[in-house]
């Protein structure tokens, strides 16, 4: 079949869901994926034909796209950081906000490469967090925990895959009893999480294929405690953050005031609270002091 006619035929099927330009994009990604064949081609031989099996290939991504599955989990995979992950519905797609935060401690801490410096992230699901860090940051040791065993399963297929070197630690930050004896005596000169804090009163907001495919263990918190997790990030801090270590949080954007007042209360220093490129509240910094 040629490329062009299927290209329509996603156009047909899609657009209504998703709006012209992100079928197109859609067509695109499946063309390099499945054929290792790049957009320019269509346009320098518009009669480029695709075989039957391939085709095949491209209707029943059609289907699942119909369905509303994200593409990243459609192909298994997606890229964070100019870095390749495995991702499954097992784990939360990265976002460009965490990149964002990834982003904000490699460039704050170029030093790291000169003295030894112990990173832990709390929440790690497909490991983006640790494995672009360690990637970065060559000289760091970084640690990275997680609740769900299939999480730290996929982070560790990707920190193989990105020949990097992590502690994967499977424990529960909120339940102490969880914390084996070695975890409980670590300490860090950087802890960063990605918690979860959608509320379920954010839940109108959340699109279909985020709500139907990612894992709610990854999202959501109750609307009576959405800052479950940086309380308990924070205490966590008193005894596993070094003195002037630092600590780094995606937030959620709705409550920024709220979570920089916990770090307030637990006396952290030179607070930075910071928008992602969207313009929301995003990301914050904190030094203990
Ligand atoms: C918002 S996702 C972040 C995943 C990844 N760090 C990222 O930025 O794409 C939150 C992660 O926290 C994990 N999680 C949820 N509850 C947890 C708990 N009680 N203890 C440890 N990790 C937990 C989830 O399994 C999920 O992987």
């Amino acid at each position: 079949m040629k490329a062009l006619d299927l290209k329509d035929i996603f156009h047909k099927e899609l657009d209504a869901i998703y709006g012209k330009d992100e079928v197109a994009s859609f067509f695109f990604l499946c063309l390099g994926h499945y054929l290792d064949v790049a957009r320019i081609q269509l346009q320098l031989e518009p009669e480029f034909t695709i075989n039957k099996s391939e085709t095949e290939q491209f209707f029943i991504t059609l289907e699942a796209l119909k369905q509303q599955k994200p593409i990243q989990y459609i192909f298994g995979k997606t890229e964070f950081y100019g870095l390749k992950f495995k991702v499954s519905e097992d784990v939360l797609i990265p976002r460009q906000e965490t990149e964002e935060l990834v982003n904000w401690i490699i460039t704050c801490h170029p030093e790291i490469d000169s003295k030894p410096t112990k990173i832990l992230d709390i929440g790690t699901g497909s490991g983006c967090i640790p494995v672009s860090l360690a990637k970065n940051l060559p000289n760091a040791k970084v640690y990275a925990l997680d609740v769900s065993k299939k999480a730290l399963e996929t982070a560790k297929h990707n920190a193989r895959q990105n020949e990097v070197d992590i502690t994967f630690i499977e424990t529960d930050i909120l339940n102490e009893a969880t914390w084996d004896s070695e975890f409980k005596d670590l300490e860090f000169d950087i802890i960063v999480s990605n918690p979860p804090y959608v509320r379920n009163i954010e839940k109108a907001e959340i699109q279909p294929n985020v709500l139907d495919n990612e894992p709610h263990l990854a999202l959501f918190v109750e609307d009576d405690n959405p800052l479950i997790f940086y309380k308990a990030i924070t205490e966590f801090t008193v005894n596993n953050l070094k003195q002037n270590g630092q600590l780094y949080f995606e937030i959620n954007q709705y409550l920024g005031n709220e979570t920089k007042q916990l770090l307030v209360d637990a006396n952290f220093d030179d607070l930075e609270l910071r928008k992602d490129l969207s313009g929301n509240d995003r990301m914050l910094k904190g030094i203990k002091k």
